[in-house]
Parts: structure tokens; C-alpha cells; sequence
């Protein structure tokens, strides 16, 4: 599903993000990214999301060569990608199914299949009751899983979450990581930045360390080895 050879970003400035970093997740598979502060987690992210291009190095994501994904395949190829980010990002001036329904605006739905994708996935994540809700009203908590249910309302193939778990407290992260390993016993493929060793480690996934943009070279298999 993702594959990294020898991938190296560095920005302008020269801070060099990710140092020839070769990876690779089978489709099916679920792991955790792990790495102090600054090593280059949310960069790998977005670069597998094509938000960022690289420096050097290849990067082929659903069968796909970023580097040469024509323009007219890049809608398409957004599609089968969910993003959580770091900063949920919510809309502040749309309620909350609004905010959930902003993929598939930009998809193209009509607005009574919409309607229906964005009432499952808040229903997943446990916020119907919440759909006409302001944002600003919400708890972290519960924005968060806003910003879950956007990211998973047009059932992208490959989910990439970007410490999903972050300023959440110990019970609410474990629910949080919990929907992730639910989204991947359907099948979702599924790359999860997290510091949160602690909590990550008791669901026995594999963990891709990075360490000043250095990661060593692995491959992530559907269940639960790393190699
Ligand atoms: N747009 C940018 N321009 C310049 N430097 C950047 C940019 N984005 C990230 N960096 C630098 O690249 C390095 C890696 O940053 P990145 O955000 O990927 O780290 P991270 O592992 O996600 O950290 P955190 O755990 O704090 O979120 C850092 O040194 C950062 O300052
Ligand atoms: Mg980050």
C-alpha cells in the first residue's frame, strides 16, 4: 500500500526532515509511528498524503508513483486517503456535520448521499447526537472525533493519522486508537503517528521508529509483524 525508497525531504533552509528513509506497509496492514518531537513524523505523513514532494527518493502509495501520478489522477488518488491531522483543523463557521462533509464536497457527492456517509460516520464515532453542534462547543475529545469522522466519510482505502490522541486524556485515547484498530478489521490500511508509547504498545502493532529523519528500512505486514 505505501512504499519509501530512500526518501529524503529537505526543506528550504536545509533542515533535512527525512534522511533516505525506506519503508513499506502492506495493504491491510496497521502501524505506529513513533519518534521524538521533530523527527520527521508529520513530514513522512505528508508526503505519503502528496502534500509535501520530496527531495530524492520514490514514494508509490496504492500502486501509485507520486512522482508521476498525473494531474487528472490526483482527485482520484486523494480519495482513497483519509488525513487526520495533528491540529484537528475544524471549521469553526460550519457545524459539525458540515465540517464532516467537507471531503465529500469536494468530492463531488450529491448532498442526500452525503448526508447519508456523513450521519454513518459520525454514528461511528460515536457523535450523531452531536451533528448540529458548533465546533467551538465540542470538548478536545470530541473535536478530535470530528476530525475522525471527516477523515473517514468518503472510506479511503489507507488512513494516515497524525497524533489522533494528542492533549486527549488515557481513556479517551484508548477509545481513539481502539476506532483505528476497528477501521483496520475492515480492512482499512492504517500509518498512526503517536508519542503516546505507553498506549500504543499494548496493541502489540508494529512501530516505525524515526530519529532525526533516520528510519532503518522495514516492511509492516498485514497482522502483527515487523521486519
Ligand atoms: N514546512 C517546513 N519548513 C521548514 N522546516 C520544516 C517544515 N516542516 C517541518 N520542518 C522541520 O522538519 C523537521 C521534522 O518536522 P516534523 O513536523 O515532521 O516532526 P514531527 O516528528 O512531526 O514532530 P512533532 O512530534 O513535534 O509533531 C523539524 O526539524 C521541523 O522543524
Ligand atoms: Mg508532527
Amino acid at each position: 500500500m505505501i512504499r519509501l525508497q530512500r526518501v529524503t525531504k529537505r526543506f528550504d533552509g536545509g533542515t533535512e526532515a527525512l534522511n533516505n528513509v525506506s519503508l513499506r506497509v502492506d495493504v491491510g496492514a496497521l502501524a505506529f509511528l513513533t519518534g521524538p518531537s521533530g523527527a520527521g513524523k508529520s513530514t513522512l505523513l505528508r508526503l505519503i498524503a502528496r502534500l509535501e514532494r520530496p527531495t530524492r527518493g520514490r514514494i508509490m502509495v496504492n500502486g501509485k508513483d507520486l512522482d508521476t501520478l498525473p494531474r487528472r489522477e490526483v482527485p482520484q488518488f486523494r480519495r482513497s486517503i483519509g488525513l487526520v491531522f495533528q491540529d484537528h483543523r475544524l471549521l469553526l463557521d460550519r457545524r459539525v456535520h458540515a465540517n464532516v462533509a467537507l471531503p465529500l464536497e469536494i468530492l463531488g457527492y450529491r448532498r442526500t448521499e452525503a448526508r447519508k456517509r456523513v450521519r454513518a460516520a459520525l454514528d461511528k464515532v460515536g457523535l450523531l447526537q452531536k451533528e448540529n453542534a458548533w465546533p467551538q462547543t465540542l470538548s478536545a475529545g470530541e473535536q478530535q472525533r470530528v476530525g475522525i469522522a471527516r477523515a473517514i466519510v468518503h472510506r479511503p482505502a489507507l488512513l494516515l493519522a497524525d497524533e489522533p490522541t494528542g492533549n486527549l486524556d488515557p481513556k479517551l485515547s484508548r477509545e481513539i486508537m481502539e476506532l483505528f484498530l476497528d477501521f483496520n478489521r475492515v480492512g482499512v490500511t492504517a500509518l498512526i503517528a503517536s508519542h503516546n508509547l505507553e498506549l500504543i504498545t499494548e496493541f502489540g502493532r508494529p512501530m516505525l521508529h524515526l530519529e532525526n529523519g533516520n528510519l532503518e528500512a522495514r516492511h509492516v505486514k498485514p497482522g502483527h509483524s515487523a521486519g
